[in-house]
């Protein structure tokens, strides 16, 4: 089955092609990130016009350079939730008005689903059942994977998200969105042990996480150092190292915490933090420690994408899911949800 997949749940278009036999054919994205830029994070109405504006030239980009044509496409696969309402109905009355016109099926696939299952891409995909630290912009989650729709839901961030912490931590000491990548960089100039920063939630059971002290606490501590002139390059690699040690760590116990209680020694981890080169050594120092191993996505496949919706959208029109022809998305949809494949 060949499907062609579009996402645009946020601020950037993705389009990708997957075979079921022969794997990703390819996959084209456009990153909004310079428009929003100025405006320090995603304005949804520039997002909504621009996917208007990039998805066709993509589309057609995706098709020449997989060398395929519009009647070889078996289905059409798009992201229906949960993002942005109206970046979201670009592409899902996009895909819906091709998928009417070819004549083929359509299916709304949940982003998050996405993420989880972009790993499979790779060349070791890592097998059912397996935890999945779900580590985005929008969302932090540990879920117990039993197979494709088959999510429990074990402890999710109850204030900001992990990315959502390395974004506004970035922006409070100037550097520019996203602040991650940015994170990451000034980090690896750091003073080890210079600041140390708490690991929330780490002294009780449970699962949950809480992200939003952190972001405050390294507000303070950059506050004292402008407070004293100190607000100097190596200070904002210093908080930068402290910052990121202490989302590592905290992300880090309880997916050893995860991993404990459910039994399981495969960790799948996926959203654009998963890309963190700091998080993935920890995590996989913990599980090196427990016989176990640790999945990700290459860096590309971490972010939002195409070929992530096009394969999750693939495995469930294997499994006879079709969905009828309305134009419908949610802002919201938690993924227990879903139906099991
Ligand atoms: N190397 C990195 N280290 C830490 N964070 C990173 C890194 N690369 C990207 N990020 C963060 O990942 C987030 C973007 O990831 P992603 O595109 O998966 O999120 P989203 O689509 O905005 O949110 P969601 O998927 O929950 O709707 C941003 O918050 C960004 O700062
Ligand atoms: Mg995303």
């Amino acid at each position: 089955m060949r499907v062609l997949g579009l996402e645009t749940s946020c601020d950037e278009t993705g389009v990708a092609l997957y075979d079921s036999e022969k794997g990703l054919l390819a996959d084209a994205l456009f990153s909004q990130i310079e428009q929003h830029r100025v405006y320090g994070g995603v304005v949804p109405e520039l997002a909504s016009r621009d996917h208007v504006k990039r998805m066709i030239p993509l589309i057609r980009q995706v098709l020449d350079e997989a060398d395929c044509a519009p009647n070889e496409i078996d289905a059409i696969c798009y992201t229906a939730g949960p993002g942005l309402v109206g970046a979201l109905l670009v592409g899902a009355s996009c895909a819906q008005a091709l998928a009417f016109a070819w004549g083929i099926p359509a299916v709304g696939v949940h982003h998050m689903e996405g993420h989880l299952l972009a790993p499979m891409l790779e060349e070791q995909p890592p097998a059912f059942p397996f935890v999945a630290l779900l580590v985005s912009g929008g969302h932090t989650q540990l879920v117990r994977v039993d197979g494709i729709g088959r999510y429990q839901l074990l402890g999710e961030s109850l204030d900001d998200a992990a990315g959502e912490a390395f974004d506004k931590t970035a922006k409070m000491m100037g550097l520019p969105y996203p602040g991650g990548p940015e994170i990451a960089r000034l980090a690896e100039h750091g003073t080890p042990g210079r600041f140390v920063f708490p690991r929330p939630m780490t002294d009780r059971p449970g699962l949950d996480f809480s992200f939003s002290g952190l972001k405050t606490f390294s507000l303070n501590t950059w506050q004292q150092c402008q407070a004293t002139g100190d607000d100097t390059e190596q200070s904002r690699c210093d908080v930068a190292l402290a910052f990121q040690q202490a989302v590592v760590d905290t992300l880090t116990i309880k997916c050893k915490r995860a991993l404990k209680q459910t039994g399981l020694k495969s960790l799948v981890i996926a959203g654009g933090v998963s890309a963190n080169q700091a998080l993935r050594q920890s995590l996989e120092k913990m599980l090196g420690g427990m016989n176990g191993q640790v999945f990700y996505a290459r860096p590309r496949f971490c972010t939002d994408n195409g070929a992530m919706i096009a394969y999750a959208g693939c495995q469930r029109l294997l499994a006879g899911q079709r969905d009828g022809p309305a134009i419908s998305v949610r802002a919201r949809w938690p993924m227990e949800q879903l139906p099991a494949v």
